[in-house]
């Protein structure tokens, strides 16, 4: 028997359990990580490196602790796109939102406190209360994956949890929370202790409506987590932000770690801030790719969840896993999430997304035969 994790002094609630683990299998098309497939454009890799090299004289030093330049720079892309006014004091940024997450579950959770989710949703809101030993709750769905609104009101006046989960688009399902549904948990989730409400919003630049960032307005318990990992096309980045009422922005600061966020990581996030306009172009190119999916994955003749992001769940399946080696048998890999009958695949370029649509037609021939 080899020394293993289970023969160390781990606390009890990491025993037995897995690390988040999407597979990184060497396969020719990777549809599985919701990851953007365009490559950052040419005079973008330019302005990081030199954005980087300027950053490099002064690494004797520490960065920018509280990051102002680039929390400003955010804010200004918010308040563009969105229309609502925010400004560096309402703006906080981290290496991912992975990071955005685990500082507020430190802030607002923690030992002896709940958060919720309403399942299934982003694995790692449960993973990452976990790990700041927050108690979690799993809320629940209608069939359709739409938040069953008076039964997630139920379940928040009855656990009282501290920090409330909704993630819009949703991911793996795909579809967007309506503005109402969120307003209906936010008063239900400060009737009842009050609580935070984290509104994750890392696909929203792929969906049909609108950003829920306007509901900050008069309320200081929510929080609108983003990343840059996805419409930036910059996940190896790792940055994430959120927005919030200026009081939140101070109370995290609390628990995040002094430099947490390096000077290399605000230099590059800055060059790709000045280059939006076009980052966002391909967003709208993978709009039209993500429909083309729907379209197509429903003329083969599978069911397909409404999509407001960059990834569309679709299904039937008896066996989805089995249905996933086929898919990956022929050069595909999508994502398997655990939700018993459906799959989820990322909208790559167009020709990833033919052999993802040639690869699943033949599937379902074989299944249908
Ligand atoms: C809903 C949701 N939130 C947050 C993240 C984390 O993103 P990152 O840590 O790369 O910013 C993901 C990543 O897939 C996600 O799907």
């Amino acid at each position: 028997m080899t020394f293993g994790i289970d023969d160390l002094p781990v606390r009890d609630e990491l025993r037995g359990k897995s690390p988040y683990g999407a597979p990184q299998l060497d396969v020719p098309v990777r549809l599985n990580t919701n990851e953007n497939p365009y490559p950052l454009p040419e005079a973008l890799v330019e302005r990081i490196a030199e954005r980087v090299r300027e950053a490099a004289r002064d690494l004797n030093r520490y960065p920018d602790r509280d990051a102002v330049e680039l929390r400003t720079q955010l804010a200004r892309y918010l308040t563009n796109t969105s229309g609502h006014p925010l400004d560096v004091s309402n703006v906080w940024a981290a290496n991912g939102s992975n990071e955005v997450i685990q500082q507020l579950l430190q802030t607002f959770g923690g030992p002896g406190r709940t958060a919720i989710g309403f399942e299934p949703s982003y694995s790692m809101h449960g993973l990452i209360a976990r790990g700041t030993g927050t108690g979690w709750i799993s809320g629940p769905r209608h069939e359709d994956f739409t938040i069953d609104v008076p039964a997630a009101e139920q379940a928040i006046a009855e656990h009282r949890p501290d920090v409330v989960f909704v993630t819009t688009p949703n991911n793996p399902t795909g579809n967007a929370v309506p503005a109402e549904t969120v307003l209906a948990l936010y008063e239900a989730a400060q009737a009842a202790k009050p609580s935070m409400v984290v509104v994750d919003e890392a696909y929203i630049e792929f969906s049909h409506g609108a950003s829920l960032l306007p509901l900050l307005d008069g309320r200081p318990n929510l929080v609108v987590s983003r990343t840059m990992s996805k419409a930036f096309g910059a996940a190896g980045l790792r940055l994430g932000y959120l927005a919030a009422h200026p009081a939140v922005v101070d109370a995290v600061q609390l628990v995040r770690l002094p430099y947490h966020l390096s000077a290399v990581t605000q230099a590059t996030a800055l060059a790709a801030l000045e280059h939006t306009d076009t980052l966002l172009k391909y967003v709208e190119q993978l709009k039209t790719e993500r429909d083309r999916l729907v379209a197509e994955l429903r003329a083969i003749g599978y069911e397909v969840t409404e999509s407001d992001a960059n990834f569309v769940q679709f299904g039937r399946f008896a066996d989805s896993h089995a249905t996933w080696r086929k898919i990956l048998d022929r050069g595909v890999l999508v994502r398997d999430n655990g939700v018993p009958g459906w799959l989820r695949v990322t909208a790559g370029t167009p020709e990833e997304n033919d052999a993802f649509l040639d690869a699943v037609r033949e599937v379902k021939k074989e299944q249908n035969t």
